[in-house]
């Protein structure tokens, strides 16, 4: 079955040499390696017969997607990617939304001489939740009616009148209790609407750790060329995830407007700017930007995967469960990296928004096996079918083996004694009945 793949999509060795270095297929030695990322090879012919690498300037300008079921091989492709994106020659600055902690191994670039040249070495970053709270004044009056509970249309006035006045105000270190002064002073001391929007704000901002009134994390210390920065959400529950992801896209994309705006020259401007172009990547990217539900995240990915080519900001987004991902944001991808699927659903999904899947692409899709993948889009000018390279860093996600673990664990118990094994030989606590005896 995976034979036919090739004639149907019609890739032979020639066209790949001859369109090495600016489409995506090229042979392995092609002169310069500059900004092109090495995936693997074509399935079908030996290991490195046919190399096949991906323009990385093509998928960090006009989004990327990995979508596989589970256990396909996504996370892995991710890392081939990222480690291809950090080598000397990319120096990516990389933002990594890790909801499950897959990322952790990325750490072994550090000092490593396959990423080491030219005085450069990969810096990798762990954020953790206590590092990347929000503060509260740059949340917008949007993202507090999607935390609070389904305000009523008098609170969510209220809210809105007392909001936008504080957001005028200089300072940005103002908490829920400024804002609730503000309210009662439009509205007055007694106003009902306001006093059951303090218990709820109280509640939900002012008691939630992931908010605060400080300055948050600057944006320069969490993206820099040459850094890869994971954002470790795994302790997170999917609300403060998509919280955490809104006010942060946010903030990285005014600052990336900011500085094809040149507004970094303006001396009144004392917003952020970053001058470089950034790829962010999203594991569960159906979580951030969700086909169905309020996620507060979605206007940001859409905005991003619309517009942000011309601000150099770059979107990856990783799921199992394409046909649950908002279909603007999938079909704004332009490179598609598509693994193992089985599910009707998520075929269709693909077919829907994933333009270069042909029927015959997706009839490869049930049979592919992990680490095998389709990858299509505007960077290829046909299909491919390809074994991914192995990592260079170790995989940080494998599976558990259940019956060899249950094993290992059930011969390490059978050699410790039980508590109360152990006091029937007489190395337990004393049990109080022998005092008796
Ligand atoms: N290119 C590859 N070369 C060798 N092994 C691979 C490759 N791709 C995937 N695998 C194997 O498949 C396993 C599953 O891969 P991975 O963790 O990337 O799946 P996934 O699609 O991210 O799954 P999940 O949806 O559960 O996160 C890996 O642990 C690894 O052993
Ligand atoms: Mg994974």
């Amino acid at each position: 079955m995976l034979e036919a793949i090739l004639p149907n999509i019609g890739v032979d060795e020639d066209e790949a040499t001859d369109t090495a270095g600016n489409l995506a297929l090229s042979q392995v030695d092609v002169e310069s390696k500059d900004g092109l990322a090495h995936m693997g090879w074509l399935l079908n012919r030996d290991t490195n017969a046919v190399d096949i690498h991906l323009p990385i300037n093509e998928f960090a300008a006009t989004h990327l997607a990995i979508l596989a079921s589970t256990g396909s091989g996504k996370s892995y492709t991710a890392g081939v990617l990222m480690e291809e994106m950090m080598m000397p020659d990319s120096r990516a600055s990389l933002l990594v939304f890790d909801p499950h902690g897959e990322y952790d191994s990325l750490g072994e670039m550090r000092g490593s001489e396959t990423f080491s040249g030219d005085g450069y070495q990969p810096e990798i970053e762990y954020f953790s939740p206590e590092n990347l709270r929000i503060r509260i004044s740059e949340l917008s009056v949007g993202d507090v009616m999607s935390i609070l509970d389904n305000p009523s249309d008098r609170m969510q006035e209220r809210l809105d009148g007392g909001w936008r006045a504080m957001q005028r105000r200089e300072s940005r270190t103002w908490g829920i209790d400024e804002l609730l002064r503000e309210m009662r002073n439009q509205y007055g001391e007694d106003d009902s609407s306001v006093g059951a929007l303090e218990w709820r704000l109280r509640r939900s901002i002012q008691r939630n750790d992931l908010f605060t009134t400080d300055a948050n994390v600057p944006l320069d210390d969490l993206v820099s060329p040459g850094r890869c920065t994971v954002l470790q959400m795994d302790t997170l529950d999917s609300r403060d995830q998509q919280m955490i992801a809104t006010v942060l896209l946010r903030r990285l994309y005014q600052a990336c407007l900011a500085a094809v705006r040149n507004r970094g020259d303006d001396p009144n401007y004392d917003g952020e700017v970053i001058e470089h172009p950034l790829f962010s990547l999203f594991e569960e990217g159906h979580r951030f930007a969700p086909a169905a539900g309020d996620a507060p995240s979605l206007g940001i990915m859409r905005t991003i995967t619309s517009e942000g080519r011309k601000f150099g900001f770059g979107i990856g987004i990783i799921s199992q469960r394409p046909s649950k991902i908002d279909p603007d944001v999938l079909s704004q991808c332009g490179t598609q990296v598509t693994m193992q699927i089985k599910n009707p659903e998520d075929q269709k999904a693909i077919r829907t928004s994933v333009e270069a899947a042909g029927e015959e692409v997706l009839r490869e899709l049930p049979g592919l096996t992990p680490g095998q993948a389709v990858v299509s889009g505007d960077a290829m000018n046909t299909p491919v079918l390809i074994q991914v390279r192995e990592r260079h860093t170790e995989h940080g996600a494998d599976s558990i083996p259940a019956t060899s673990q249950w094993r290992k664990a059930h011969e390490k118990r059978s050699q410790t004694p039980t508590k109360s094994e152990s006091a029937d030989m007489g190395g337990g606590e004393s049990s109080g009945t022998e005092d008796l005896l």
